[in-house]
Formats: C-alpha cells, sequence, structure tokens
C-alpha cells in the first residue's frame, strides 16, 4: 500500500492526541508491539494492525445519524442505544475477555462508535447483514447480540486469514462469545475474491458494512459489488467511510448521504451510510 507509511504516522500522532504521547509512546515500545510497528513502518506490512475500540466521540451525531438513515425519529433511537448502554453483562464480557487477550491495548475496549451497528440492526431487524474486516470482531459481536435479541437474522462476515491477532486467539472473531455465533457465518480470504460470491447467494441482503481495507479503490470494488443485491430498503454502512465515494454513489441513486463523526478527534467523519428508498438499484453503475 502505496502511502501506508503516511498514514501510519497520522495514526500515531492522532493518538498522541488523543490519548496523550506517554501513553502511546509506552505502548509502541514493547517489545512485541515495536516490532509490529517497525515492520509496518519499514516494510510497510499492514497485516500487524492492533484495532483499538476508543469511547464514542459524539453521541448526539450517532443518534442523529441512526435516526436519518433509517428516518425514525430520535426516541426510538436513544432508546436503543440505552438498551445496549445498560448491558453490562453483554460489555463486561468483551472488555474481559479483551483485557485479558490484549493487555498490552493502551485503551480498555469500549463499545465507542460501534455500538451504531447494534442499534441500527435493533431498529430495523434484518434477515441477512454481510459485513467485511472482522478483526477482533466487536462488530460482529454487536450484530449477533442484536439478532439474538430480535430473535432474528443472521450474519456473514469477510476477513483474510491472518491478521495481528492475540495469540489465544483462534482466528478472526475471537470476541464473539459461543453461544452468538450459530446466526454466524465467517469467511476467511480477500473481498475481492469472496465477496461477488456471497453478495450474491445471500441477496437480497438487508445491510452491508463495509470495515476491512479502507482504501477508496477496495470501498469502491465493495459498495458497487453490493449496491445490486442490496433489498429493496437496505443499507449500505461503512466505519472510515470515504465521504466523497459515498456522496457520489448516493448521488448516483439520487439518495442522500449520512455520516457521523468517529471516535478520533481528528477525523471529520468515520461512520457513512446511505439506505436505499425501495426500487430497483439499476441506476448504479458496476464494475
Ligand atoms: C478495521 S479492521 C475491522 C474491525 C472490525 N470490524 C472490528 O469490529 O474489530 C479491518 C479488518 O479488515 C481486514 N481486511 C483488510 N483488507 C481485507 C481484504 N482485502 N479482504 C478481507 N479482509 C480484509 C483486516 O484483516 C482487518 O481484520
Amino acid at each position: 500500500m502505496k502511502n501506508q507509511r503516511l498514514r501510519m504516522l497520522k495514526r500515531y500522532l492522532r493518538a498522541a492526541i488523543y490519548y496523550g504521547p506517554t501513553r502511546v509512546l509506552g505502548s509502541l515500545l514493547r517489545p512485541t508491539s515495536l516490532a509490529a510497528h517497525l515492520r509496518r513502518l519499514i516494510r510497510e506490512d499492514s497485516r500487524p494492525a492492533m484495532n483499538l475500540y476508543p469511547p464514542s466521540f459524539s453521541r448526539e451525531d450517532e443518534e442523529r445519524f441512526c435516526g436519518d438513515l433509517l428516518g425514525i425519529p430520535l426516541e426510538r433511537v436513544r432508546e436503543a442505544f440505552k438498551e445496549i448502554d445498560g448491558d453490562f453483562t453483554f460489555s463486561g464480557f468483551l472488555a474481559e475477555r479483551y483485557r485479558r487477550f490484549r493487555p498490552d491495548s493502551p485503551v480498555g475496549l469500549h463499545l465507542g462508535r460501534f455500538s451504531v451497528w447494534y442499534v441500527l440492526v435493533r431498529l430495523s431487524r434484518p434477515r441477512v447483514v454481510l459485513e467485511t474486516g472482522v478483526h477482533d470482531g466487536l462488530s460482529s459481536a454487536l450484530i449477533l447480540h442484536a439478532m439474538r435479541r430480535n430473535g432474528s437474522g443472521r450474519l456473514i462476515s469477510i476477513d483474510l486469514p491472518s491478521v495481528d491477532l492475540p495469540p489465544q486467539a483462534e482466528g478472526p472473531g475471537w470476541l464473539v462469545e459461543d453461544g452468538l455465533r450459530p446466526r454466524w457465518t465467517l469467511h476467511l480470504g480477500d473481498v475481492r475474491k469472496l465477496l461477488p460470491r456471497l453478495a450474491l447467494e445471500n441477496s437480497p441482503l438487508d445491510i452491508f458494512l463495509h470495515d476491512s481495507d479502507h482504501s477508496r479503490e477496495v470501498q469502491e470494488f465493495e459498495y458497487r459489488t453490493v449496491l445490486p443485491h442490496l433489498g429493496p430498503h437496505g443499507l449500505l454502512v461503512s466505519d472510515d467511510a470515504q465521504a466523497d465515494l459515498i456522496n457520489e454513489i448516493a448521488g448516483e441513486l439520487s439518495l442522500r448521504a449520512n455520516f457521523a463523526m468517529g471516535a478520533e478527534p481528528l477525523a471529520r467523519f468515520a461512520l457513512g451510510g446511505i439506505r436505499l428508498a425501495g426500487g430497483p438499484q439499476g441506476k448504479t453503475r458496476s464494475r
């Protein structure tokens, strides 16, 4: 990846501003993480990426994002956020597991902005969700937990087989508890290879969530691949969204794009989304 080195440097700077330089340096200078970070900086190896789950940066923005996207009143959105915020059994299990598996993380696990995925699933009650990018598995766990509460739905996820996972982890999604797994199918491989087949096989999709390689090229490939397979009121949502791309696609469909601020103060947008209006998606280009 061409800009990997620059992006890493920016990320360290952002983290230092957000968490404080001492905390970030303390985490980087541990022997295990130092080697991984040097590999990324010197060899531009993008695999050993530590994923942090920081607190939400703007809950207000997240509420508005969900309300606008689903076209429902903020009171209902707030109720759903309240439900997950107060679910200490669920969040406590994840936080404890994260602490044990990732003792070198500079920050403990927060559901943070990913609570949005829980809220969207609770309120839209999807039958099928397709997700790219699992890593530790917080997004998958939240989606599956919402489905358990709904009593319906299944999740199909894609991730690469090799990422920077803790040594004890069996693979991506190690945060997901056993009780949530019956609704889940995890496919290991590159999205460019797997996504076209999985989108077709599981069509119509109620929600597509992008959270894999955030480059414009891969995001565009994913969005244009899944759009023809989204159901009439399907949601296309993304973490670390490329805002211009989401706007471009929404414009082609004569729809409105929605965004919410992320966890990082320097990020202008982190969450992006479009909700289809009910008609066929004939206006989108396919690649
Ligand atoms: C930001 S993390 C996903 C975070 C995840 N949603 C969570 O809740 O922890 C990005 C993930 O995308 C995966 N990824 C990156 N490029 C990919 C590709 N081309 N195909 C499949 N997965 C990819 C990485 O392996 C990594 O686990």
